[in-house]
């Protein structure tokens, strides 16, 4: 870890923050949870998720699962309360949630629901993970969807928001997905020719939603394409 990096690191686990994730479960956000054991920047995170998992390895006695009903998240508003800053890792395929409107449901109703009650709970500092592709103008239901979520999250106007806009995720993923499998295979040449343009591991943007966390800025709005995902991990990893 840089010096630099460190300092950040240690002003910010200082000021006794409480947080929390939803769609820990998955790839990128137990990614996530990875990095913020590593870091402890937190006094309390609440992982905030529909059903209660073994968390292998165990990130530490500051982090505590919360089942909800996604379904109805206003009688869930408690499990928001007091956490100042929020991370939402949460996505489906439309072959999981058994169509277009389970799709909707999971990727831009939960993600939005969730935003606004935290918000509403005391959330300043929202960061969530979307796609690099994110058009809500786009006739494709994945993209479209995605643009539609970052374009109503900018209009809830959050102290800060962060967005991290992945390409492909290279991960060892526990769920199989066939279509992402031979993608991965086809994309090949592509990742060694240029590894910061078209994919990014699951790792990098855990570890990145940290270091952005940490970041000192006025700035409302943060926006990290997949090269900027890249290159945030750096700061981490710079000696
Ligand atoms: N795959 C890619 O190459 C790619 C590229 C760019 C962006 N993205 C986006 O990046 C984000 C993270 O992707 P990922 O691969 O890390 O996700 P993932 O592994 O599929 O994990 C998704 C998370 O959402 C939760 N979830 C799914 N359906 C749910 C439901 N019906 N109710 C409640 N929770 C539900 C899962 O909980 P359970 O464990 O309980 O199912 C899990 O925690 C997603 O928004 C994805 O669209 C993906």
């Amino acid at each position: 870890m840089s010096e630099e990096f460190e300092d950040k690191v240690k002003h910010y686990r200082d000021m006794g923050k409480t947080a929390f994730v939803i769609g820990y479960t998955g790839e990128c956000g137990k990614e996530l949870v990875k990095a913020l054991s590593k870091n402890r920047i937190f006094n309390k995170v609440v992982l905030i998720g529909r059903r209660k998992v073994e968390l292998n390895p165990d990130p530490g006695p500051e982090f505590e699962q919360k089942i909800v009903d996604y379904d109805k998240l206003e009688e869930h508003t408690e499990a928001f309360q007091g956490c100042e800053v929020g991370y939402c890792c949460l996505g489906t395929t439309k072959a999981k949630a058994a169509g277009r409107e389970g799709f909707i449901k999971v990727d831009r109703d939960y993600v939005l629901k969730s935003a606004e009650i935290s918000k509403s709970a005391g959330c300043q500092h929202f960061s969530v993970v979307t796609a690099s592709t994110a058009d809500k103008n786009s006739m494709f239901l994945y993209i479209k969807t995605k643009g539609e979520v970052e374009d109503a999250l900018k209009k809830m106007s959050f102290d800060k928001l962060s967005i991290f806009k992945p390409a492909f995720l290279l991960c060892d993923r526990s769920e199989r997905r066939l279509g992402e499998r031979v993608t991965q295979f086809l994309m090949k040449p592509l990742i060694c020719m240029f590894p910061t343009y078209s994919a990014v591991p699951t790792s990098y943007v855990g570890g990145a939603m940290v270091v952005d966390t940490v970041t000192p800025g006025d700035e409302k709005l943060r926006v990290h394409n997949n090269e900027q995902i890249h290159s945030l991990i750096k700061q981490d990893k710079k000696n």
